[in-house]
């Protein structure tokens, strides 16, 4: 297309998106409809970690001459030969590795103790998942671990460990240590991890004291996990290099000023059920987040959004009244703002927000106002329990011009980002 095209198609999208937004105004409508079975994104389900691995199959198996042998407790595929599967068998102790495995299974046994001996030929081995099973810090063997010089991928959630489990081998990439009893984390603990990329420590008794300054700076970490520990603060000093970052379910009750301004990769931000009662206005002025919740908190005052955020959970707060001037200072009719969904159940709301939102968040899809509390400790139902946009007319739909954005006000899209919508996703 020629440059002058493309001004013109470019111009006639604006046109276009801005009648739509008058449209709205229209279009707007209210529906009954509860959807809090839809978009229940904290239920109560066991916490499992938030990640998923796709082991590669493909990364080659050392020549072995002769057939692969198998520990007689396992199971060791064919079709997968260089793993070992010894998972939910009742073992109370690891049995001895065969030199070319490179993933060993062994969650959801009644493991204790990890011995050096049973890794004394698995030199190859990348992934490790000891998950669910009864292993304590006393019962590893000093630099187990350590003396894998291959191993990505650490899973020890859901035992007895009180302690970080210490040397780790600077291969390592992923480290699993959600659901234990961790309360002492050395303040050299991830110095050397430099690959580390995602770390989990949720649902452990670890304290403000013990997440020292430096602790961790491994300057590759993506994704870190602290929910469900006993901090009253914001970790201080974490990497810049953070993409997703979950506090929920601690006690943190403030945000210190420019807190999130050195996160520049920062798309997913939680802190639900904390005691966060006033916030910096700017604080979320993340230009990189794309999902943030706040929701389980003490919030009365509405924030700014900002551009790139797509879902905002504010549920079970204090709001009263939600200011979207606020939210929306100004409207830039060329960048528009993506938000497309809010949930605001369980806070004060006495009325639905002004439908001047629909011209801040053109891509605005649904309003989840739910069951709102009143002072005398009951619950009301606004006249609006839901508020869903209307679907454009298709016509829109067509023309997507490549703007890097990929996103479009339509239904269709909607349909997308909401329904298979999973917030777990992260
Ligand atoms: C390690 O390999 C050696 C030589 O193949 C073998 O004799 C020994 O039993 C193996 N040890 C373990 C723990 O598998
Ligand atoms: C870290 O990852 C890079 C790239 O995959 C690799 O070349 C390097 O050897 C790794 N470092 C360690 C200490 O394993
Ligand atoms: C919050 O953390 C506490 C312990 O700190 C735990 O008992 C509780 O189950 C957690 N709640 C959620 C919603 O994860
Ligand atoms: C948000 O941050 C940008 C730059 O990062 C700044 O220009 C803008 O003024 C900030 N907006 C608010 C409301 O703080
Ligand atoms: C909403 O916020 C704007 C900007 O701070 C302020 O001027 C306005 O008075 C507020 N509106 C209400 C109803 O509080």
């Amino acid at each position: 297309m020629t440059s002058l095209g493309r001004k013109t198609m470019s111009l006639l999208r604006q046109l276009s998106i801005i009648f739509f937004c008058f449209e709205v105004t229209v279009y707007c409508q209210y529906e009954m409809h509860r959807m809090d079975e839809d978009y229940d994104e904290d239920g109560d389900d066991d916490y499992s970690p938030p990640f998923y691995f796709h082991p590669s199959r493909d990364g080659g198996i050392p020549s072995h001459p002769g057939p692969l042998s198998c520990a007689w407790e396992c199971f060791c595929p064919l079709t997968f030969p260089s793993a070992m599967y010894c998972d939910n068998r009742k073992l109370k102790a690891i049995p001895k590795i065969p030199a070319h495995v490179q993933q060993l299974y062994l969650q959801y046994n009644d493991i204790e103790a990890v011995t050096a001996h049973s890794f004394a030929n698995a030199s190859n081995l990348k992934e490790i998942n000891l998950g669910h099973n009864k292993i304590k810090s006393q019962q590893i063997e000093h630099g187990v671990f350590a003396r894998l010089p291959n191993l990505l991928q650490l899973h020890l959630d859901h035992n007895d460990l009180e302690d970080f489990p210490l040397p780790l081998p600077n291969s390592l990439e992923r480290l699993l240590l959600g659901n234990n009893a961790i309360s002492r984390v050395e303040a050299y603990a991830m110095e050397g991890l430099i690959n580390l990329t995602m770390l989990d420590l949720c649902h452990n008794q670890l304290h403000d004291s013990l997440l020292k300054e430096k602790l961790f700076q491994t300057r590759n970490l993506m994704q870190l996990s602290l929910c469900s520990n006993r901090l009253e603060s914001m970790p201080p000093d974490l990497p810049s290099s953070l993409m997703h970052l979950s506090l929920e379910n601690n006690s943190i009750s403030l945000i210190p000023d420019n807190y999130f301004k050195k996160f520049p990769k920062l798309l997913a931000l939680r802190l639900s059920y904390n005691n966060l009662q006033e916030i910096p206005y700017d604080t979320f002025n993340i230009s990189s987040l794309v999902e943030l919740n706040v929701g389980h908190n003490r919030l009365k005052q509405a924030f700014y959004v900002p551009r790139n955020l797509e879902h905002l959970y504010m549920e079970d707060n204090e709001f009263e009244y939600i200011n979207v001037t606020l939210m929306c200072p100004s409207i830039d009719p060329i960048h528009y703002r993506h938000l497309t969904y809010i949930r605001l159940d369980q806070n004060r709301l006495k009325e639905p927000i002004s439908s001047y939102i629909c011209f801040c968040f053109p891509y605005i899809h649904s309003v989840y106002y739910g069951e709102q509390r009143k002072p005398d400790g009951q619950t009301v139902q606004l006249k609006t329990q839901v508020f869903r946009r209307f679907q454009a007319d298709d016509e829109e739909e067509e023309e997507e011009e490549g703007d890097g954005q990929g996103h479009e006000p339509e239904g269709q899209e909607q349909g997308r980002t909401e329904e298979n919508f999973d917030p777990y996703f992260y």
